[in-house]
């Protein structure tokens, strides 16, 4: 299926934008980045630092009604409006773009779109070459995996296209929390726990990286919703701050230094991530030593000079008012100008390691066949298998296959909104049987895909928006399925496959109602009636989600004969869903999150997503809720009372049942595990944690091996454990073993202690249990701290002003 998803051809979808409110051949400078920026006006400072705005490929008559921030007005007999003109032709379709001053050697940077792969205009006016991207797996499949090379090596793909498109930094990866299953954008984010979030992200920008293009490591930080993402107020303990929502960044940070960061739209503790001192240079650069720049997510925050104050160096996508704003700022001594002089140097700084700048010649023709295998292949090791009952892998007699389910026939690649890629293709279900040489039925697909394209017809698309407008997918309601079908086709296929299709993204979030975190009545139905016709004929049916996020299972897991979370497995995703369901690929893919039995049983469901605040003066935040709330500002809080008992953390340490545990996932064969061995019994600097693993089943298989740590909890509470390291097995031939081997430091222990500003490891005894998932722990071995270490003290910061119910074990 080709899609042009960046046509904005529609003038009803102009007018809601409204609301939303080839190679430079660098004059490559030998003088040093200081020199540069003494030989820099005010002006250029200001211009270098202000993004110049958000260009759309829109026709010029069109684009001058818009507002300056999207490129509207621009006075082209300005040698500013002539070098933005230019400029913003380099990479149509590109989220952002600097200013250029060729006559200083200050070549312009290319920010695009991010994380599942390069987002750019796939067509350009007036030519015939196209530019498709590969859709990579989303985050979250990459996080199943649980396999840092291997997310490390589609990194390196995705940062090919990064260059051969000619972009500087991708706007990736993204490493928010999941801390609730209905955030929007969880597809774009790995998993509930930090170690985890933060290992993927590190792996993913040094893949990019490797290209010498760089990442934006995003939304800096506790950016866990979108309702009211602009103005949300996160209330959150220093605690649960350092130890959950900024772990993950700091990881990355210190394990791949990523060129830049990208603050997030809310406020932590009252104030804007972009306007806060404390996160962008106090823990940011002082605790963690961040090297490059930061720049503003597109229209985040609102007072420029208190970003440039606080080290948030670039803003985007900018406008002129601020550019006057900023430059007025310095000429009343509002902002000091070496302040600014500070932040230009960081963006130099990063400037000299670009392609542009070092006039790299791109050649638009990235190897997207070889990078379809890398997709292809790293998507199968994320897909999660959660329920098999002899069902998988398909047996040698299974020939013709039923496809049930709406998802089946249109496959849902990624998310949507920004982290959209424009792929050539999405290989569907359907597709990928049959390139696969399983027979399939045209009735049923005719039927499905009829029904779809009337329903489409009649579709609310208001409620998914952003997804309308930059071209994602919005599934229609599941198709109401007859049961005499169901039994034409149980007399006829060996097997049948049921769908369940999901997607959302950027700027909204979904909601625990029927139809999204719940399956609703014709799903369930579909997988009940389905099931039955096939179990009369002795035959099974499997189910298959392609999800972005965490749905209910409780209810309906026994019907199937299996189930495998397929995820949004990217482009490749029908062969890849296929290579898993023929045998060809053994799964091996674990949760990075809880599948709880019912919303409500979640640690933040009381507090997700926040309520409306009163505000003197403020806007009307009683307005409606509803609909689009992108670029909305209405005075909104939420508060993080579970503090740190997130995921795993709370349902662990307060026994509350869940339909699927932190770190489970089902394989096609069997492991042992044994001789677990720590190399001390105290720990003096670090203690080596070995484990051998066997294969004991019939078929070649990878395992995920899973280190949590239970802590003695005495003066600083515990979860009772804690994920300390994880790795994987290369694949295992039956009845072959392997040693994995894990260190572990008084740091990986450690806990936050707000009295002393400090990470301490307690004294005490410590249990290592090594584990196939959470729960399923196969060995235990202890070892002593003999004294408390104090591990770092850091800096005091982002403390909440008021004091707030905290969850206590
Ligand atoms: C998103 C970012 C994205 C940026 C540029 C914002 O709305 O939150 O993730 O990188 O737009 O497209």
């Amino acid at each position: 299926m080709i899609c042009n998803k960046l046509r904005l051809n529609s003038v009803l979808t102009l007018l809601v934008l409204l609301l939303v409110s080839g190679s430079l051949s660098a004059s490559v400078s030998q003088k040093s980045v200081k020199e540069i920026v003494k030989s820099m006006t005010l002006e250029q400072k200001a211009q270098l630092v202000i993004g110049t705005g958000m260009y759309f490929p829109l026709p010029d008559s069109i684009r001058e009604k818009m507002p300056p921030m999207f490129g509207g007005g621009l006075d082209t007999s300005t040698p500013y409006g002539k070098m933005i003109d230019k400029i913003r032709g380099y990479l149509p379709g590109t989220a952002g773009v600097t200013a250029e001053f060729p006559d200083l050697g200050v070549t312009s940077q290319t920010l695009a779109d991010g994380p599942a792969g390069l987002r750019i205009s796939p067509i350009r006016d007036g030519e015939t070459d196209t530019y498709y991207c590969t859709a990579f797996p989303i985050a979250t499949v990459m996080a199943s995996s649980w396999d840092t090379d291997l997310v490390e090596s589609v990194g390196k793909a995705m940062g090919k296209e990064v260059l051969e498109y000619g972009a500087d930094v991708l706007l990736a990866p993204a490493l928010n929390i999941q801390r609730d299953p209905l955030c929007g954008r969880n597809f774009e984010y790995y998993s509930e726990d930090p170690l985890v979030s933060g290992k993927m992200a590190a792996a993913m920008v040094n893949g990019i990286q490797s290209n010498g293009v760089g990442t934006s490591i995003k939304h800096f930080a506790v950016n866990n919703q979108e309702t009211n993402r602009m103005s949300v107020d996160v209330i959150v303990s220093e605690r649960a701050l350092r130890e959950i929502y900024l772990k993950g960044f700091k990881i990355a940070v210190q394990e791949s230094q990523p060129w830049t960061v990208m603050s997030s739209y809310n406020k932590v503790n009252g104030v804007y991530t972009s306007e806060s001192h404390d996160l962008l240079t106090k823990i940011l650069r002082d605790d963690w030593g961040f090297k490059g720049y930061v720049m503003t997510d597109w229209g985040g925050g609102s007072d420029v000079v208190a970003q440039m104050k606080a080290g948030n160096d670039m803003i985007q996508p900018g406008s002129p008012e601020t550019i006057k704003t900023l430059i007025e700022a310095v000429e009343s001594g509002k902002l000091d100008e070496s302040v600014l002089d500070t932040n230009v140097e960081r963006i130099l700084n990063i400037m000299v390691e670009t392609p542009r700048y070092k006039g790299y010649k791109i050649s638009n023709k990235p190897d997207l066949k070889a990078h379809a295998e890398v997709t292809r292949q790293a998507a199968t090791d994320g897909m999660v298998l959660l329920e098999n009952n002899g069902a998988l892998p398909f047996a040698n007699s299974i020939k013709n296959v039923a496809a049930f389910g709406n998802a089946s026939y249109d496959f849902i690649s990624g998310g949507t909104g920004s982290g959209d890629v424009n792929e050539a293709y999405t290989v569907s279900l359907l597709e990928g049987l049959q390139n696969a040489g399983y027979q399939t039925y045209d009735e049923l697909k005719k039927t499905y895909e009829t029904y779809m394209e009337e329903a489409s017809k009649v579709q609310d698309k208001s409620k998914n928006f952003i997804a309308a407008l930059m071209g994602g997918k919005i599934p229609v309601e599941e198709m109401a399925l007859d049961a005499s079908i169901a039994e034409e086709m149980a007399a006829k296929a060996d097997i049948a496959l049921i769908t369940i299709g999901r997607n959302a993204g950027e700027g909204g979030d979904r909601e625990a109602v029927e139809g999204d975190f719940y399956l609703n009545k014709n799903e369930k139905d579909l997988i009940k009636t389905v099931t039955d016709a096939f179990h009369a004929k002795g035959k099974k049916a499997v189910v298959i989600l392609n999800v972005g996020g965490v749905v209910e299972t409780a209810s309906w897991s026994n019907i199937p004969d299996a189930i495998l979370c397929a995820w949004q497995p990217g482009q490749e995703g029908g062969n890849s869903v296929v290579d898993v369901l023929s045998g060809k690929v053994n799964p091996s893919g674990k949760l990075a999150q809880t599948f709880p039995v019912k919303y409500e049983d979640g640690s933040s469901s009381d507090n997700f997503p926040g309520e409306a605040i009163k505000v003197e003066g403020a806007e009307d935040n009683t307005a409606d809720q509803s609909g689009f709330s992108m670029m909305r500002r209405v005075p909104w809080e939420v508060v993080y009372e579970e503090d740190i008992y997130v995921g795993y953390r709370y349902f662990n340490t307060f026994d509350v049942p869940v339909a699927y545990e932190f770190g489970y996932g089902k394989s096609y064969t069997t492991f042992e595990y044994s001789n677990l061995k720590l190399s001390d019994k105290n720990l003096n600097g670090k203690i080596t944690v070995s484990i051998d693993v066997k294969n004991t089943g019939d078929v070649a298989g990878k395992e995920v091996v899973q280190v949590y740590a239970s802590a003695p909890g005495k003066s600083l509470e515990k979860p009772e454990e804690e994920l300390v390291a994880f790795g994987k097995t290369a694949l295992l031939e039956p009845g072959k073993s392997a040693t994995l081997s894990f260190d572990i430091d008084a740091a990986l222990l450690a806990s936050f202690d707000e009295g002393s500003t400090s990470w301490i490891t307690e004294a005490g005894d410590y249990t290592i249990k090594v584990g196939a998932s959470s729960k399923d722990i196969k060995e235990k071995a202890t070892f002593s701290v003999a004294n408390d270490i104090t591990v770092q003290k850091v800096s005091k910061a982002m403390v909440p002003e008021r004091d707030f119910e905290k969850m206590h074990r």
